[in-house]
């Protein structure tokens, strides 16, 4: 059966909105009316352009930071597509060279590989003031980007959300939750924390300043890293590993080495959370996949370094073996050199 979006226009944007004194809605009193945050997201993409757009759809002012051909299709406005509707999103935008800027936040939403050049793209961007939020997946970022921009400007910060790119350059979102998580390293209500969590809040998406960021972001590469092991060594979901005769055994042993690897980095796991992964990842009819296998599926490139390696990486230094990781990491390589 055919099936027609129907697409909705969002009037306005962030350009229409860049003058406006006050975000909308806030009291009545100047007092009580908080000042525009200038958000730049770096990477229209599946992540970036899903809760960038929702964003300027809200009336917050957002910039886009893009490469000259997602431009060119963001020229008509930014499509997302949920449940098979389409809203177009008018959105302002920025490519390289371009001047704007410094920004307040900066929301770094392109895949790890990709990190060295966009560092380069936003440097001219950034003040004294600026909260750099990554939403990548892992942790190797983190220690890059507080090297290059200082350690006070990078908060802590992750998505939980199933979207993709579909060939038009729409964000077809595809997944129940649409989650995006932040907040200070030592967990405080910071003044700029809470401006953030202030201009995040209400765009139609779970935005949530988390107390515990850093715990939260080592949980989800425990989860991610053993699904995407999981998935992309076997070629199958979830279930599929699940209900063969090796495969639970399997998968108790890797995750078993990915905990390993993140209680000698100082942030042992709790058993509580190790009981209910575990459960996910040996769910008999789980359908689960991650996103690095259905990259592998659709031949585009994997985050193999950032996701599994920098583990093996890590598990080495502190002398925890991993002979699983290394296979899954052979099996990405190998991957590699096919494409
Ligand atoms: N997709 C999900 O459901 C999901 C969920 C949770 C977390 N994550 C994580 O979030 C991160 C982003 O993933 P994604 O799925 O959003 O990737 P994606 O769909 O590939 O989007 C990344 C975007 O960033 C752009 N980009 C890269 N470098 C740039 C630069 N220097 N300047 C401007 N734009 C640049 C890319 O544009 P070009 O086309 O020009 O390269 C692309 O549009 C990854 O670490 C991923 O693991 C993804």
């Amino acid at each position: 059966m055919l099936q027609f979006a129907i697409p909705t226009l969002v009037p306005g944007g962030a350009r229409r909105n860049r003058d406006a004194a006050h975000i909308a809605g806030r009291g009545e009193g100047c007092d009580t009316l908080r000042r525009i945050m200038r958000l730049l997201i770096v990477g229209a993409g599946s992540v970036g352009g899903y809760f960038g757009g929702r964003l300027a759809a809200a009336g917050r002012d957002v910039t886009f930071l893009v490469r000259a051909r997602r431009a060119e299709q963001l020229a008509q406005g930014l499509t997302l597509r949920t449940k098979g509707e389409d809203t177009i999103v008018p959105v302002s935008v920025i490519v390289g060279a371009d001047q704007a800027g410094p920004f307040d936040a900066i929301l770094l939403a392109i895949k790890a590989y990709q990190l060295a050049a966009a560092i380069d793209d936003i440097r001219d961007r950034v003040s004294a003031d600026t909260m750099i939020v990554p939403v990548l997946n892992g942790m190797q970022h983190i220690d890059t980007l507080r090297t290059r921009f200082g350690a006070q400007r990078v908060i802590g910060g992750f998505a939980q959300i199933v979207t993709s790119l579909d060939e038009e350059g729409r964000i077809v979102d595809q997944g129940a939750f649409h989650d995006l998580v932040y907040g200070e390293w030592d967990g405080t209500r910071s003044k700029r924390i809470l401006e953030l969590d202030e201009h995040l809040q209400g765009a139609g998406f779970s935005a949530r300043l988390s107390a515990h960021i850093e715990r939260e972001m080592w949980e989800k590469w425990a989860f991610l890293s053993s699904m995407a092991a999981i998935t992309c060594l076997m070629h199958a979901d979830v279930g599929q590993v699940a209900r063969t005769a090796a495969g639970p055994r399997f998968v108790q042993s890797l995750f078993a080495e990915v905990s390993a690897v993140i209680a000698a980095e100082g942030q042992p796991l709790s058993q509580a959370f190790r009981e209910r992964t575990l459960s996910l990842l040996t769910d008999r009819v789980s359908t689960l996949t991650s996103s690095m296998f259905r990259d592998m599926k659709a031949g585009r490139p994997v985050e193999a370094d950032q996701i599994i390696g920098d583990l093996i990486a890590r598990g080495s230094a502190k002398g925890v073996a991993t002979p699983l990781l290394y296979s899954v990491l052979a099996r990405l390589e190998v991957y590699a050199q096919q494409r």
